[in-house]
Formats: C-alpha cells, structure tokens, sequence
C-alpha cells in the first residue's frame, strides 16, 4: 500500500502536516478543527470521506459489501468541503449532506466500507492532494500510521468507552434525540471493535505517535495539552 510513499514524500515534505487519530469520542474532530483554525492550517476530516461513501452507496441502492464497486465509486465521488465559515458544510454532488453523513447510520455504514482494502486505497491519493500551503491538519484512524507516516507531529487521542459514551448521549441529546446509555455504550464497543481488528490500517497509534488520554480533560485542556506537545514537535 505505501510501495509509493518515496515519491510521495519527495513531493511535498515540505508542507506540514498534524495527524491526530483514536477512536470517535475522543474529542478528536473537535480538536482537529480547533487546531486547523488556530493555526491557518487545512483541516481533512478523513472520517467523512468514509461517510460519504456508505451514503452515496445507500442514495444508489448498492450494497455495503460491495468492495470493487464501492472503490470504483470511491474514485469518482464529487466532493467538497467549503471553506466558507462555521459548521461542518460537505457538498456531495453539489448537495449539502454534512447533517445526514452524522448520523448513527451513516456512521456505521461508514465504518463497513472503511475494512475493505480497495475502498481504503481508492481514498488514499484523494486524502494526500489535503496536503497544501500553509499546512494541514489530518484528523481519522490511519493519518499517523498509512496516510501521512511522514507527518511531522503525530496525536492519538483515547478515552474510555464509557466517557465516549457519556458525550456521544450528550451530543445527541443536545439534538433533541432520546437515547439510551448502554445502546450507545454497546454501539461504540461494536466500532472499536470493528475498526481495530479489521486486517487494512487498523485503529492503533503509530509508534512515533504521543497518546494522550482525554478522558478526565474537556476541551479547553486537551487543547493546552496539544500546544505544549506541538511546541516540541513543529515550529512556531
Ligand atoms: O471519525 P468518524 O466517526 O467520522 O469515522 C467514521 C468511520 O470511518 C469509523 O467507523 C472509522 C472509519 N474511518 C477509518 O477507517 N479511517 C479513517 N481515517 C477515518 C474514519
């Protein structure tokens, strides 16, 4: 898979890049974007990417399981993400569909099409062209360890299942959608699962990778965390 990581390297080591990975409820997507924007940096929500597929998958009727198709389809999605003000805005097809890729469905569908390997190579080129002036912050569960092994400072973010559960119900309540704990504490397990064992770029820290625990931290501290970690690892 990384047979042209040379070439890739060569051409654009020059911009920097942040990968921060973990599994979701860990706080990653907020800080990403946090860090994005602090930074003037470009921000790829890899995580979406995936999200997108399994919903245009669905929107054409084909099956979650279908591998070549799925790359085929992988290859010619068009998709944007506007860098037009606040919020999480992706267009597929020129439709805004970065309310319906949230949800718990496409989230899960999302992380079928994520264990097949052709679909994961189909998406690989596309997520590298994220790699622009002034530079980029990568946010998924491969940045560090398939998709930037260059990066120049690499984050992976955890927490326990339960608080990841905790926050999940949180945002979802926030949405006025009732759920219980333990169906989301049961779900998430399920993904981790999922997403670690799976044999193509499974959830795991790269080993030059810091792990930091968010578990006992809100926002604000995992932040003040980052940038002292970050300090070391890039320049100003
Ligand atoms: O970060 P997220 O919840 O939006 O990700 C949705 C799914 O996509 C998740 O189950 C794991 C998968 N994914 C992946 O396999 N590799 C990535 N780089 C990003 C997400």
């Amino acid at each position: 898979m990384l047979a042209n990581k040379g070439n890739y390297a060569g051409m654009s080591k020059a911009v920097p890049v942040i990968t921060i990975d973990g599994p979701s409820g860990s706080g990653k997507g907020t800080v990403s974007r946090l860090l994005a924007r602090e930074r003037g940096f470009h921000f790829l929500d890899s995580g979406a990417l995936y999200r997108l597929l399994a919903y245009a998958a669905q929107r054409r009727g084909m099956g979650l399981d279908n591998e070549s198709a799925l790359a085929a389809l992988a290859g010619e999605l068009d998709i944007r993400f506007p860098a037009d003000g606040e919020g999480d805005r992706v267009l597929l097809d020129g439709d805004d569909v970065g309310e319906v890729i949230r949800t718990e469905a496409a989230g899960s569908g999302a992380s079928r099409v994520a264990a097949l390997p052709a679909v994961r190579q189909a998406l690989l080129d596309r997520q590298r062209r994220f790699r622009l002036n002034p530079g980029l912050v990568a946010d998924g569960r491969d940045m560090g360890t398939v998709v930037f092994p260059d990066a120049d400072a690499k984050i992976f973010l955890t927490a326990s299942a339960g608080e990841r559960a905790r926050r999940r119900c949180n945002q979802l309540k926030e949405k006025g959608k009732l759920v219980e704990f333990e169906d989301v504490l049961a779900d998430i397990k399920v993904r981790d699962e999922r997403d670690a064992s799976r044999s193509v770029a499974p959830l795991r820290p790269a080993q030059d990778a810091y792990l930091l625990d968010t578990s006992e931290l809100d926002i604000p501290a995992t932040m003040e965390r980052l940038r002292e970690i970050l300090k070391n690892r890039l320049n100003p």
